[in-house]
């Protein structure tokens, strides 16, 4: 549905996106994630057409639309501000679509009266808007109600792609997990290819089918949220994504020497995360096909898990354990061992 050919765009000197290869697939929740300043917002706008690549191509399906208007594009865009009309209701702000002519001049005759009222309380019902709502002024709502607002405003033209950026990101928490969960849905429901801008790893991990992960302007990965965070594919991905332990050289050595233990290559950078390990009594029968001696140093609580500080060789590895996994509570100084099964280990070979 959406394709990105060696897309560039620069701004004077400085590229915001460098030669950024996609593909994505109609229907497609797709995200693309990295910190701030790596250039989703800029590769979402060039999709849309509100920003110029300097190189490369943009396709929408098989149409080469790098340099259509935007408005030709049939692309629904979201940002993070809602960007409504204060001026007009919210049945206004949402038929405003349906009301204006593609230069953006009010025209009476292009779509009825009638069919804006039947179209816009369909969408307000699929997007969580009660009819008693759409005579509000828009600011006599909340920003997840606003945000749902500029979500049907979006969605009532029928677009064939939907752009959001950022679009949850001045919520607060709670409200933000609940909007999330819903669009998931609604997006399920609409089957709309959708292009989803965070920095927010766990929206991206808990939303996507796919998500991209951009490092200034350069794309790292492209997978499912389980291959992202599994599999990373770069160390940048790896330290990105979760948490993780560094493996040092003397950590990689002590886990390859076990009897069935894999080689591990002691020069490559490695990583593994605080959940794929284990801690267990020293003298526990052997669970994995590598393990560690160490001792406690600390422990932390939070709630749905703990994670404890474990000294092992010449570092500290953090494990965290689920509440209710392990009848025992280690305290500090303790000698524990740690297990790991080597697959979960991430190496990154020194080029
Ligand atoms: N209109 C612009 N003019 C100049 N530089 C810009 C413009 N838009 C974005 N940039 C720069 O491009 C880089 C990527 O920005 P952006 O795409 O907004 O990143 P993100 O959305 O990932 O935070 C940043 O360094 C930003 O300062
Ligand atoms: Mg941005």
């Amino acid at each position: 549905m959406i394709r990105f050919e060696d897309v560039d765009v620069a701004f004077g000197e400085h590229r915001a996106v460098s030669h950024l290869d996609l593909e994505i697939q109609e229907g497609e929740f797709f995200t693309l994630l990295g910190p701030s300043g790596c250039g989703k917002t800029t590769a979402l706008r060039s999709l849309a057409g509100f920003v110029q690549p300097t190189g490369g191509r943009i396709l929408i399906a098989g149409r080469d639309v790098t340099r259509v208007p935007s408005e030709k594009r049939e692309v629904g865009m979201v940002f993070q501000n809602y960007a409504l009309f204060p001026s007009m209701n919210v049945r206004e702000n949402i038929a405003f679509g349906l009301t204006v002519n593609k230069r953006g001049q009010t025209d009476a005759k292009k779509v009825s009266k009638a069919e804006q009222t039947r179209r816009v309380n369909e969408i307000a019902d699929r997007t969580g808007l009660a009819l008693s709502q759409l005579d509000k002024n828009v600011s006599e709502l909340s920003g997840g109600q606003q945000q749902r607002v500029a979500i049907a405003r979006a969605l009532v033209l029928t677009p064939r792609i939907l752009l959001l950026d950022e679009p949850l990101s001045n919520l607060d928490a709670k409200l933000r997990v609940q909007l999330r969960e819903q669009l998931k849905e609604l997006q399920h429901e609409v089957g709309v290819t959708t292009v989803y801008v965070t920095h927010d790893q766990e929206e991206a991990l808990t939303l996507s089918d796919r998500i991209a992960v951009l490092d200034a302007g350069h794309l790292q990965q492209v997978g499912t949220p389980e291959e992202i965070y599994d599999r990373s594919g770069t160390p940048f991905v790896c330290r990105f994504i979760g948490e993780n332990n560094r493996l040092t050289p003397a950590v990689l050595i002590s886990l390859g020497s076990g009897p069935g233990a894999p080689a591990l290559d002691a020069t490559a950078e490695s990583y593994v995360r605080p959940e794929k390990l284990h801690l267990a009594a020293p003298d526990a029968a052997a669970n994995s096909p590598a393990s560690l001696d160490g001792s406690v140093v600390g422990r932390t609580y939070h709630g749905s898990h703990s994670v404890y500080t474990v000294a092992v060789e010449d570092t500290t590895l953090r494990v965290s354990v689920p509440a209710g996994a392990s009848a025992h509570q280690w305290d500090a100084g303790d000698a524990v061992r740690v297990d790991v099964d080597p697959r979960w280990i991430l190496q990154y070979p020194a080029v």
